[in-house]
């Protein structure tokens, strides 16, 4: 089995040796620029991880689909930051904003049907599955897209809607490629669907996380603006929470809050918002969910015939994983 650093740096490679611009150049630069300006790669090289602790044949027959993970991943954000009005990503501009939402539309749309080229350049006996897989993930994406933006209209919902969003907008695009790559080393099938639980489980960890660095992080590392979400009135694991929480004058207050306009009093309503979070204990509870859904994904894992040596690479990953900044 190879270190997790040494299979970042096969990724890393990967990544860089992608070509993408061809004429024209309008529709090909922004997906160049996209996948040029860091990101921490999460999902190839999960699916290198698993693929790898049952082989250590590295080729384009998993370096290609492994790409596919990340040029769709990409194509998600371009979509994402038009929906969520976002300025900034990876401590740069998003393409929406550096060109224009409809750029952003179309090299998004070539990047989706890009990440299918790729996929099938794994040419095994796998390939019928592996599509199946990834089309079902990537509607199971679009579906909770659709539940996040409308769920900005609503007054608030309950943690179990809340828990499909994230599962469908965040943590199928993770439990799928812990799968591709068992998948692909031709690992037992019961050892290829406990990595999809385990990775539906650090995916919704994962989100989790990353709502609490929106509100909590700190903008230079984690490259995206903080208090977005706050202004866009995103159903957060926060806001949630605080909601479930919060009684008599704290209520008031939060629902005061959720009143204030987000373009005439944008900073007042973050601070006002990370203030009310912390005095209910919200702060510290994401911590603790992201840690408690961490264990849970570990204990997927168990029972399954996974080696010592096995279980210790996907600790070691998903650790990394959930304790970020960025
Ligand atoms: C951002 O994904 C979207 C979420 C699911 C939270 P990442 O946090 O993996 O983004 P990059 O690729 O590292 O920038
Ligand atoms: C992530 O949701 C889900 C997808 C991009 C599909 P967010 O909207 O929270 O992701 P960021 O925070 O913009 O990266
Ligand atoms: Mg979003
Ligand atoms: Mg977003
Ligand atoms: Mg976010």
């Amino acid at each position: 089995m190879y270190s997790l650093k040494e299979l970042d740096d096969i990724i890393a490679r990967a990544v860089a040796s992608l070509k993408f611009v061809k004429e024209p150049a309008g529709l090909y630069e922004p997906l160049e620029y996209m996948m040029s300006i860091g990101g921490k790669r999460l999902r190839p090289r999960l699916c290198l991880t698993t693929f790898n602790l049952f082989s250590d044949n590295i080729d384009q027959q998993i370096l290609q689909p492994a790409l596919a993970l990340e040029i769709f991943h990409n194509f998600t954000l371009l979509h994402d930051d038009i929906m969520d009005r976002a300025d900034t990503r990876r401590g740069q501009l998003t393409v929406c904003r550096k060109w224009n939402d409809n750029v952003a539309i179309l090299s998004g749309d070539v990047m989706s049907i890009l990440s299918y080229k790729y996929l099938t350049g794994y040419t095994g006996a796998h390939l019928g599955q592996l599509l199946d897989l990834f089309s079902t993930t990537a509607a199971q994406v679009c579906e909770g897209q659709q539940y996040d933006m409308e769920f900005e209209d609503l007054p608030m919902v309950t943690s179990g809607e809340y828990l499909n969003m994230i599962g469908l907008k965040t943590a199928a695009l993770i439990a799928c490629p812990a799968k591709m790559g068992a998948l692909i080393a031709d690992a037992p099938q019961a050892m290829a669907d406990a990595l999809y639980d385990f990775g539906w489980q650090i995916g919704l960890a994962f989100q989790i996380c990353d709502d609490y660095l929106d509100t909590f992080g700190k903008a230079q590392v984690f490259g995206k603006k903080i208090g977005g979400d706050i202004l866009c009135g995103k159903k957060t694991w926060l806001l949630v929470e605080a909601f479930r929480r919060a009684t008599g004058e704290d209520r008031t207050r939060l629902d005061a809050i959720m009143a204030m306009d987000s373009a005439t009093q944008a900073a007042e309503k973050i601070a006002a918002m990370q203030q009310l979070y912390i005095k209910l204990g919200v702060k510290e509870a994401a911590v603790a969910a992201i840690e408690d859904y961490h264990a849970r994904a570990l204990e997927m894992l168990s029972g399954k015939g996974f080696s010592d040596g096995q279980i210790q690479q996907l600790r070691q990953f998903s650790a990394k994983l959930v304790h970020r900044e960025d």
